[in-house]
């Protein structure tokens, strides 16, 4: 029998909507200007092509202007960074994001650094990426999927994270070492734990938080958690689901769900966890984006630092 508390993504991220719809309807009516997405996809790729459809999705309920730029598999690296200096120059845009992966002929980090940082609601722009180090986050745009997890763990523990011992699993500039960052705020004590960490499992049991984000389905075991922890599991992993029938696959994330929902206090699912909240926290970022832009931030900011 399962004793954690399964931590929902899904409803907190609907609740998170929720109030970034509202408050773009009082930005629009006081300052008459619209939060704007551009999602730009290059090539044919299944998976992005669902990731992208539903982040416009998503722009629509909360009330932006959203457009999808899809390129060809074969636009050149200039087409597509002359696009960005478009979107960079255009007033109505105050979010851009490329979905990655590009093709191997475009350079990716040369594409992602001419992205205005002020417009850079993915975070990986190294202007964002050192405002988050320095620990200006109030000027920063913090990348989306840590984001989401500490606002869960948050819920989970009722407001404060301060004190606790947190150990976040990979180190990813993505996901592990924006995460880290983002602990320390948070006044955790914390730990960065790897692929060559010795004793990994004594590391982890150490943890009153866990962020598992090493994209090793189900490595995190029930025996690595210290009792009462709150497990949150950034992984999304599809895995063959033989007992589903022949072919058949499933996602399970990088914890062992069943065995840690046992030990934990509380745990996030896979899917219905961290990735709802991700999608949620773009939008969180484009209002943001548009409120600086627009000189609103100190009238209209929102506030993620209470309950969601
Ligand atoms: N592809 C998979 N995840 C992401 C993400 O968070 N941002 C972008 N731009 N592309 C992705």
């Amino acid at each position: 029998m399962s004793d954690a508390k399964i931590i929902d993504g899904k409803n907190i991220a609907a609740r998170l909507v929720d109030k970034i719809s509202d408050a773009t309807t009082r930005l629009k009516a006081d300052t008459q200007v619209t939060p704007g997405l551009s999602v730009v996809l290059v090539g044919e790729d299944p998976a992005s092509q669902v990731y992208v459809r539903n982040k416009g999705k998503m722009a629509d309920k909360c009330g932006f202007k959203s457009e999808q730029h899809t390129l060809d598999k074969d636009t050149s690296e200039t087409d597509l960074l002359s696009l960005i200096e478009d979107l960079n120059a255009d007033p109505t845009v105050h979010g851009i994001l490329v979905q990655l992966p590009l093709p191997d002929h475009i350079d990716e980090t040369k594409v992602l650094r001419l992205i205005d940082p002020a417009k850079d609601v993915d975070g990986f722009h190294p202007v964002n990426v050192g405002l988050l180090h320095s620990g200006q986050t109030d000027q920063a745009l913090v990348p989306c999927t840590p984001a989401g997890s500490i606002l869960l763990a948050r819920e989970a523990l009722g407001g404060s994270l301060s004190g606790l011992h947190a150990v976040v699993v990979g180190r990813s500039n993505i996901v592990g070492k924006p995460a880290a960052q983002l602990l320390l705020q948070e006044n955790c004590t914390v730990t960065i734990a790897h692929s060559r960490t010795k004793n990994i499992e004594d590391v982890v049991h150490g943890a009153d938080i866990v962020i598992a984000a090493v994209g090793r389905p189900e490595m995190i075991r029930g025996d690595w958690i210290k009792p009462g922890a709150v497990v949150i599991d950034v992984g999304i992993n599809r895995v063959d689901a033989p007992d589903k029938g022949p072919g058949k696959t499933k996602l399970v994330g990088d914890v062992a769900y069943p065995e840690v929902a046992n030990v934990a206090g509380a745990i996030t699912p896979v899917p219905g966890g961290v990735g709802p909240m991700t999608i949620a926290m773009l939008m969180a970022n484009t209002y943001t984006a548009a409120c600086r832009l627009n000189n609103a931030e100190a009238s209209h900011a929102l506030d993620l630092n209470g309950a969601i």
